[in-house]
């Protein structure tokens, strides 16, 4: 799961015993991608040491509202520990372990320390993972904190059963990191816009054979299609992307590839996926012409002439508009004259929701470029132009078009 990629990510550790496992959860975080920014409180550092903490993070460990380092130098001036700063850099915060005497102070807004300040200032979601005693977790009192840091939005890792390092058995153990990181990815996937949607994505040319040896093609080099899986991937969705031959890799392991390379291999793979998908996205370039007879052997060049003979492809986009149901289903036009027109008759003609369409005579659109412009037309005619845009940054645009229209 790839949802903890490139996040910013504050773990708070209070002085608990558990506060050793925070040296686990720092790898684990970082293994995912996360940016770790690690804050202790002072009796945290009973437990672990900051230079662990910040071997494993790559980052400096905070724990005072001035530069440690600095601190004890009499020569220089102590910096500030910026908690504003530290606040908002932050995507998320998570406090683990966190002790009955820092969520009660975090309910009641005390604030003498770093990690205090930085809680009271965050935007972001925080999330909890209490450590304590089996009793103190039972207490009344922890329970209205609880009640108390959930009321604020605050989200909780409950603690574990199990033996706790009095030697009693039962509630309070602080969950163990694998399973704080697995926590984390479930609810942050379960909130993205996509979250249990299937989207279906055609990418690439296709080939037609002519021979073993040749075929027909076209420049497309897919990475329109690609952006788009990857960002819908990245919002939660489940993505089969049909894929015909490109030179491009994904960084999401959530997208399920079914590579192809001819356009009727593409329109089976479409055909199976269609239907339990809830939106489809076919920006494949495909063939509109095969060759209609497939050579066995090479053709050797014994003529000045050669005609082949082609037929036509299955049109993979129309024939999913006759058969679609209550999927929203996307095309694209790469249109050279009379662009708005064309691709207007396009999502008509194909029973579309929604044309994506490229001008060639765009600088910066069309194949093979890392950027794109697009003109988004819907089903009603409405036209929305966008400005020349990184690929990645117009998958987003046509996701969120995609999101607002099949939340309406
Ligand atoms: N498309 C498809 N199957 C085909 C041809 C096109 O699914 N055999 C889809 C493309 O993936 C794209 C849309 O149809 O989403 C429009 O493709 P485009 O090449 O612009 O238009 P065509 O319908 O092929 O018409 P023309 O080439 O005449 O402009």
């Amino acid at each position: 799961m790839a949802v903890l990629n490139g996040k910013n990510i504050l773990l708070g550790v209070t002085g608990g015993i558990a506060a050793y496992k925070a040296a686990f959860l720092v790898r684990l975080l970082t293994k995912k991608g996360g940016n770790v920014k690690v804050v202790m409180t002072a009796a945290a550092k009973e437990f672990v040491t900051p230079l662990t903490l910040s071997t494993l993070s790559k980052n400096e460990v905070y724990s005072s509202f001035t530069n440690e380092e600095t601190d004890s130098d009499s020569f220089k001036e102590p910096t500030w520990n910026n908690h504003v700063e530290l606040a908002l850099w932050a995507d998320l915060i998570l406090i683990a372990p966190a002790t009955a005497n820092t969520m009660s102070k975090m309910a009641h807004g005390s604030c003498d320390n770093l990690l205090l300040a930085i809680y009271l200032s965050a935007k972001c979601p925080v999330y909890y993972a209490p450590a304590m005693d089996l009793d103190m977790y039972k207490h009344p009192t922890t329970n209205a904190v609880f009640e108390k840091l959930n009321s604020f939005g605050n989200i909780q890792i409950p603690a574990a059963f199990g033996e706790l390092a009095s030697g009693l058995v039962g509630q309070g153990r602080m969950t163990e990191p694998e399973e704080i990181i697995s926590f984390l990815e479930n609810d942050i996937l379960k909130k993205l816009p996509l979250y249990g949607k299937k989207i279906l994505i055609t990418a690439g040319p296709t080939y037609e054979a002519i021979d073993p040896v040749r075929f027909i093609g076209n420049h497309s080099s897919g990475k329109m299609g690609y952006a788009i899986a990857e960002a819908a991937a990245n919002l939660g969705a489940e993505v089969v992307l049909v894929s015909g031959p490109v030179n491009l890799k994904l960084e999401n392991d959530f997208v399920k590839i079914i590579r192809i390379t001819s356009a009727e291999e593409m329109y089976k793979a479409a055909h199976e996926y269609f239907e339990c998908s809830d939106i489809a996205v076919l920006s494949a370039a495909v063939a509109d012409y095969r060759p209609l007879e497939i050579a066995s052997e090479k053709i050797k060049k014994k003529t000045t002439a050669l005609s082949l003979q082609l037929t036509k492809t299955k049109d993979i986009l129309a024939s999913l508009g006759e058969i679609k149901k209550n999927q929203f289903l996307v095309g694209f036009a790469l249109e050279t004259e009379n662009e708005e027109e064309n691709a207007k008759l396009k999502l008509k003609k194909k029973n579309l929701d929604l044309i994506v369409l490229n001008s060639l005579r765009d600088k910066g659109a069309g194949f093979k470029t890392d950027t794109n412009k697009i003109t988004l037309i819907a089903k009603d005619n409405k036209v929305l132009p966008f400005p020349v845009k990184p690929k990645k940054e117009v998958a987003i645009d046509i996701l969120e078009y995609i999101i607002e229209q099949t939340n309406a």
